[in-house]
């Protein structure tokens, strides 16, 4: 939520205030936009090639930029985080219920919650390179010496930006023969800039001034058209947010469940928004899915206590399924400076590689949504509380995650590098219930017929419960490598002790490289008792 100070409505966050002002409070919220300069980006993308967990989408025509496809081992994965978010979102308690609502909505839902007027970022155009950016992430500052200004610098938002400034700058400044002291920049957002500053300002990709559109709104939401018709009539909106399918569907819920205030309704779906700048592989893309839940609160309940609570929820599940506490944070995102209908917003950030970012947004929305669309379908959205025999328009608390993003922090928190026997070796350090194998199964020779035929009946069993990996080929320690860099936990090896002496195999632990021997029995408990 903390991305796009004119976005509307899921941005109530950081509505009027400006990136420059965000950024002078929170230099930690600054993405790298250049993976190629990022190593540790770059080794975790290439594993996700090498290993079929990532790729990019019509590869074979060049690509297709913001759009990703995922391989054998992503789509586990990110089922795996799907199911995990599920159980514990919606199984495990009593308050939750589930959604499953149509990608493609009447129009009238997007006029309604505002998206149709005012979801959009600012962007300009280079009319010499027609490259396009995000206004808010393209900044400038005049250049002063002496007092005089003479010329602008421009940067792209970068962790590097104010030093590539100031290099720009004084290049400048040499290429003028100015004399004289050089002011201390003062880099502001292109949307700040006056108009009379646009003609002046350079543009990133030429370097020179007198090419850039003055800043306009550009609406994210994928148009298409339904039905035969193909006028204005037939327009229709791929949607922004699984959210809005929620609050359309909440008197539906209602009227048909045993739901009490306070109850949620999750939903885990596809959302698609036409990024300008589409960024950091899978953290910003134009097609992606979300795992939303909208909280309906009593607008009399303690809200900043229910927020917390949800905030802590969130970041608990983050820690459960593997991500470390120390990699996390909250951005607050200031009181005096949310819309009318935001009563507070933090996102749970995560350290990526490229600098700290929002991660979960958790928005306290008030009843603006459901206020809305009672505005605009004219169908009561409001609710008859038993226990205090009132009705009244519920308020949402809403955690919003994205799968995507989740996937990317998982990845960047699974990387590891180590050494084993003097070798390298490259890890990643799922947590079990999230990898997407949980165990490989890896009879010591192929060529032994006794061997493969024991090892295939103890792997058919470890499958009835858990995804298992077959794997035959090859040294056992090459085999045990593969394992460990797609982050199976636990491998189990079939030897000659297994078929001619006690029937116990080998257990090797991913992290540890520890082996023990467990009997058949005992290894299915164990498996049981790690895998819930
Ligand atoms: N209903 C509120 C809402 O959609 P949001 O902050 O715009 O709020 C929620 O999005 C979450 O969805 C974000 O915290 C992020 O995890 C994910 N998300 C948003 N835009 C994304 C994009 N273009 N690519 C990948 N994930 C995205």
């Amino acid at each position: 939520m903390g991305r796009v100070p004119t976005r509307f409505p899921a941005q109530a966050s950081a509505e009027g205030l400006t990136r420059t002002e965000r950024l002078g409070m929170k230099t930690r919220l600054m993405a790298k936009s250049k993976t190629s300069q990022n190593p540790l980006m770059d080794a975790i993308v290439g594993l996700c090639k090498r290993r079929g967990f990532i790729f990019q989408s019509s590869e074979i025509y060049g690509g297709y930029n913001g759009f990703f496809d995922f391989g054998p081992l992503g789509v586990e994965l990110k089922k795996n985080l799907k199911d995990a978010w599920w159980e514990d979102m919606v199984h495990r308690r009593d308050d939750i219920e589930g959604l499953d609502s149509s990608i493609i909505m009447s129009p009238k839902i997007w006029e309604a919650s505002g998206h149709v007027g005012g979801f959009s970022d600012p962007m300009v155009d280079c009319k010499a390179s027609k490259m396009r950016y995000r206004a808010d992430q393209l900044f400038y500052s005049p250049v002063i010496v002496d007092n005089t200004t003479i010329g602008y610098v421009s940067v792209l938002e970068d962790q590097s930006m104010e030093a590539d400034a100031q290099a720009s700058a004084e290049k400048l400044k040499r290429k003028q023969g100015a004399q004289g002291e050089l002011a201390p920049l003062a880099l502001k957002e292109y949307t700040e800039a006056n108009p009379s500053e646009y003609e002046l300002i350079p543009s990133p990709a030429t370097g020179e001034p007198g090419s850039l559109t003055p800043p306009r709104d550009f609406n994210l939401m994928f148009e298409t058209k339904v039905g035969a018709l193909s006028d204005s009539t037939a327009i229709a909106y791929l949607r922004p947010e699984t959210a809005q399918g929620i609050f359309a569907n909440y008197k539906n819920v209602v009227d048909t469940g045993r739901v009490k205030i306070p109850f949620g309704i999750a939903q885990i779906g596809k959302a698609f928004r036409n990024e300008i700048t589409p960024r950091n592989f899978i953290f910003r893309s134009r097609e992606f899915e979300q795992m939303e839940m909208e909280y309906f609160i009593s607008p009399d309940a303690d809200w900043k206590a229910m927020h917390r609570e949800w905030i802590d929820w969130c970041k608990n599940w983050l820690i459960s399924i593997g991500l470390p506490e120390s990699m996390l944070g909250e951005d607050v995102h200031p009181q005096d400076k949310l819309s009318h209908y935001s009563r507070g917003t933090t996102d749970i950030t995560f350290q990526f590689p490229f600098g700290e970012q929002e991660l979960w947004g958790i928005a306290c929305r008030g009843d603006f949504d459901l206020s809305q669309h009672q505005k605009h379908s004219g169908k009561s959205m409001e609710i008859f509380d038993e226990s205090t025999k009132s009705k009244f328009i519920p308020h949402v608390i809403e955690p919003a995650l994205g799968v995507d993003r989740l996937l990317l922090a998982v990845l960047s928190a699974a990387f590891t590098e180590d050494e084993v026997g003097g070798e390298k070796r490259s890890l990643m350090k799922f947590h079990p219930r999230i990898a997407p194998y949980k165990v490989a199964v890896l009879p010591l020779l192929k060529n032994k017929p006794e061997l493969v035929e024991r090892a295939r009946e103890i792997y058919r069993k470890i499958q009835r419960k858990h995804t298992a990996f077959w794997d035959a080929s090859g040294a056992i320690g090459r085999r045990y490598r593969r394992m460990d860099e797609i982050g199976t936990p636990w491998c189990i090896t079939i030897d000659f002790d297994t078929i001619e002496k006690d029937g116990t195999v080998t257990l090797r632990d991913r992290d540890t490289t520890e082996q023990r021997r467990l009997s058949e029995e005992e290894l299915l408990a164990f498996l049981d008792d790690q895998l819930f």
